[in-house]
């Protein structure tokens, strides 16, 4: 376990706490103060105070005048009935300034943990919508942030290439549309215009199956043929048609995953399944826990009403099944200690069931099974769905943020936008990077807003305002003409970042953040981190002169604290997915 120097210090003080106390070191609960103003660390004294018949501002006011001697670099302050800390600056940047040089700040050795990562999953012949981005940007940001806390994480694309709406989609393909016009528009326009008349195709189909009972019969019909013949595993039509229709979905997909700087481990659709369903099938009814209800295989969850389906009257298998049969899979192969899955909140009750028959089984480690959901992304004007035409396709998305940000940037800086060769790439890392950044900087379970100004606003909680102000940090650095690193550390006089203790704070506070982060497959902790720095930052050099500073000894100390930041906000945008140019 690696203990951040702000950790390191929390310790210690909640060791003194503890002694004065007389209690273990374990029972002192620290908090960060409500206001930065109080200090760096807060103890509510409110139990020990219950506990001891007094009043928590005594107790507070008592416990200072203890600790006074045991904590020379930290001063301790009552404030009602809270006593507040404040590390001694110049120690505690001495402590601070060589951890955050380091590449792996905010790091953890090897943990042991192993993750198996559930993330984007699309479904194919569909096309990849604002919808589909938050699965794949949440999911590569818990890998990093995992891999940096020591797990191995295994990142699996779980596509959706298998179901019997394949047989439906084969039959619209054959009937409202030719797979020769299907050929022509991948040809002329690209794999997305293939997979728009796929979608097409497949909306004639639900027109028709309204027409009228016989009409809807025989399209079932015609579409059951199909999938039975896909489900055949034979190499016959039905596999040749399905497989093109999964070449031209993936050459769209790893497009958007190339753009987004996104990778897996190991992609593996439903469909890699199909060999497995029977055994799994079987292997719950030797367990003793199916039972046949009207012609289905189900499995009675406790607690829940309706029992889990496993496979309906006519054979067919269900997305469950394919999950039971993958989570097996992802035990047997990778021995996890976590199966994460980054899915919308709308299947919470699929995760559920998934875990309870895991667990009906009878493996404890169906505890280890997490649904790590996310609310929806709405537009101001309401929810996004296919059928009202409302959604954004991510490409479009990205393009428009791009010409946003070309725009915003010509105005800020019209001599780097009209001079530098890399100004389009600038843009473009900009212009993903705030789509990023708007996807993870709240809590995942919360839904999303999309408004343009939210996204691309360079001076709110967005990800170009973190961007720029790394550029900027970048830039003072550049001008100085010097390169600091770890070895220049060692000669500074501390005593001159006495007066940066709001930016010390924040570059101390992110370790927890990436913990945290970790531990709960949560990003927008390190969002939160990086936002917190790039303020600090901004307001550090708006008060402070750093380059003209007073003294040498200043200028070499402001440099170091300056480059300090930049390094944390490097890493936190790496971390969460975003590029940190150095000029824009
Ligand atoms: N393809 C599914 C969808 O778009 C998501 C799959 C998630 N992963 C899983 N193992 N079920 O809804």
């Amino acid at each position: 376990m690696t203990v951040s120097p702000l950790q390191q210090f929390q310790r210690t003080i909640a060791g003194a706490l503890a002694s004065s106390l007389g209690v273990d070191a374990t029972a002192i609960l620290l908090e960060k103060p409500r206001d930065a103003n109080h200090g760096d660390v807060a103890f509510p004294c409110f139990r020990f105070a219950k506990e001891r018949g007094v009043a928590p501002p005594a107790l507070a006011a008592k416990l200072a005048g203890d600790l006074a001697s045991a904590l020379p670099s930290v001063s301790a302050k009552p404030a009602g009935p809270f006593l507040n800390f404040t590390i001694d600056r110049a120690i505690f940047a001495r402590e601070l300034l060589p951890a955050a040089f380091r590449a792996d700040f905010g790091g953890a050795p090897p943990s042991g943990e192993v993750i198996v990562l559930d993330y984007s999953s699309p479904n194919i012949a569909k096309r990849f919508h604002v919808g589909h981005l938050r699965s794949t940007v949440i999911g590569a940001a818990v890998k990093r942030i995992c891999e940096a806390r020591g797990a191995r994480v295994v990142g699996i694309n779980h596509l959706g290439d298998w179901g019997s709406q394949f047989g439906k989609l084969l039959t619209a393909l054959r009937r409202f549309g030719s797979e020769a016009d299907l050929d022509k528009a991948v040809e002329t326009e690209g794999p997305w215009r293939g997979i728009e008349y796929l979608q097409d195709v497949y909306v004639q189909y639900h027109i028709e199956e309204k027409k009228g009972a016989d009409a809807g019969r025989e399209l079932a019909a015609e579409s059951r043929k199909w999938f039975l013949e896909l489900e055949s595993g034979a190499d016959n039509e039905a596999r040749r048609l399905w497989k093109k229709l999964t070449s031209i979905s993936m050459k769209e997909f790893e497009r958007i995953y190339q753009k987004l700087g996104v990778t897996f481990d190991e992609v593996r659709g439903e469909s890699a399944y199909e060999k497995d369903l029977a055994p799994t099938i079987e292997m719950c009814k030797k367990a003793g826990v199916t039972r046949v209800s009207e012609g289905a295989l189900v499995i009675e969850i406790d607690g829940q009403e309706k029992p889990a389906l496993l496979q309906t009257g006519d054979g067919t298998t269900l997305y469950l099944t394919r999950d039971l049969a993958s989570v097996f899979y992802r035990k047997n192969t990778y021995h996890f200690t976590k199966a994460v899955y980054v899915v919308g909140g709308d299947q919470l009750d699929h995760f559920k069931e998934l875990a309870a028959v895991v667990k009906k089984l009878g493996h404890a480690w169906s505890g280890d099974i997490v649904h790590a959901h996310f609310g929806m992304m709405r537009l101001p004007e309401g929810k996004m769905s296919t059928r009202e035409g409302n959604v954004i396709i991510l490409s479009d998305l990205i393009d428009s943020a791009v010409d946003k940000v070309n725009e915003i940037m010509l105005e800020k800086n019209p001599n780097f936008s009209n001079t530098n060769r890399n100004s389009g790439e600038v843009a473009e890392q900009v212009g993903i990077g705030a789509i990023i950044y708007h996807d993870l900087k709240q809590d995942r379970r919360r839904d999303i807003v999309f408004k343009w100004d939210d996204v691309l606003n360079f001076d709110g909680d967005t990800g170009p305002y973190c961007q720029y102000t790394h550029a900027r940090l970048a830039s003072i650095l550049k001008k100085s003409g010097r390169a600091i690193s770890e070895s220049d550390l060692g000669s500074l006089n501390y005593t001159m970042l006495a007066d940066a203790g709001p930016l010390l704070m924040a570059i101390a506070r992110f370790p927890a953040a990436v913990e945290i982060a970790a531990a709960r497959f949560e990003p927008h902790h390190v969002a939160q981190s990086a936002f917190d720095i790039a303020q600090a930052s901004n307001a550090f050099y708006r008060d402070h002169r750093v380059l003209d500073a007073p003294s040498p000894e200043v200028v070499a100390a402001r440099l170091a604290i300056v480059e300090a930041a930049r390094r944390t906000l490097e890493r936190s945008l790496q971390l969460l997915g975003i590029a940190a140019p150095r000029e824009m």
